[in-house]
Formats: structure tokens, sequence, C-alpha cells
């Protein structure tokens, strides 16, 4: 697979204004967006770190996966996001490999990318995610 960078990092916060003064206030970093990401019900709020991205994932429901990630293990790094030429060749390659998809293919996700997920059983654990 053809990975150029990593995307972004996924981190799931309760609540992104209490987390403003911290990436902002203390590490310098400016939210230069704020978007809504209905079907995974969540709140993302972005900052650029060089040529890598800082995605805050904050719930808006009970039910959104990003909730019951909180509640599990509690705030942190949620997922990391491999930049690939293509998601789906990505995802035909990894499939073709033995690894199991969260994703068959790639779907919408924040500032306008396609996404899809790998499952962590596969991915020594991390949740993570192929973008483009
Ligand atoms: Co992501």
């Amino acid at each position: 697979m053809d990975i150029t960078h990593i995307e972004h990092l996924g981190i799931a916060v309760k609540s992104i204004e209490a987390c403003l003064p911290y990436y902002e206030g203390v590490l310098g970093l400016k939210c230069y967006s704020i978007e809504v990401v209905e079907d995974q019900k969540v709140r993302t709020a972005f900052f650029k770190v060089g040529q890598t991205k800082i995605e805050l994932l904050e719930p808006t429901a009970d039910d959104s996966t990003i909730a019951r990630f909180i509640e599990k293990k509690g705030e942190g790094i949620h997922h990391i996001a491999f930049a690939v030429p293509s998601v789906r060749e990505a995802l035909e390659e990894v499939a073709d490999k033995g690894v199991q998809l969260i994703d068959k293919a790639p779907r919408p996700g924040a500032e306008g990318l396609h996404i899809a997920f790998l499952h962590p059983k596969s991915t020594c654990g991390v949740l993570t995610e192929l973008c483009m």
C-alpha cells in the first residue's frame, strides 16, 4: 500500500470547547474548522500540525461510537488515519491480505474526505482509517 503521510489523529473528547484552552492556549494550535458528521454522530474540530491534522471527536448522541468509546476507555487517542492515493484500491489490497474491514467501501467523512476503517483486531489494536 502506498501511504503518503499520517493525514490525522482522531482523539475522542467529551467536549471540544473544554479542550480549546489546551490545544489553542497551551499548544498554540489554531482550530480552523468545526464540523458535524451526521452519520457518525460526532462533532469534529480540526487543528493543523504540519502536514498532519489533529481531529477532536465529540459525541453528539449517547449511542455515538465515540460516546461508547469514551464510556469504555475514557478520553484519548481514538484512531490513526493514513492518506492513500485510492481508498478503494487500498481496501482491496488489505482485504486480500486478510485484514478485517469495518467499511467494505469508502464513505464520506469530515472535510470532504473519502474514508474507510480497518478493524483493530487486524491492526495490532489501533483503529485505523484510510482516507484521501
Ligand atoms: Co478520522
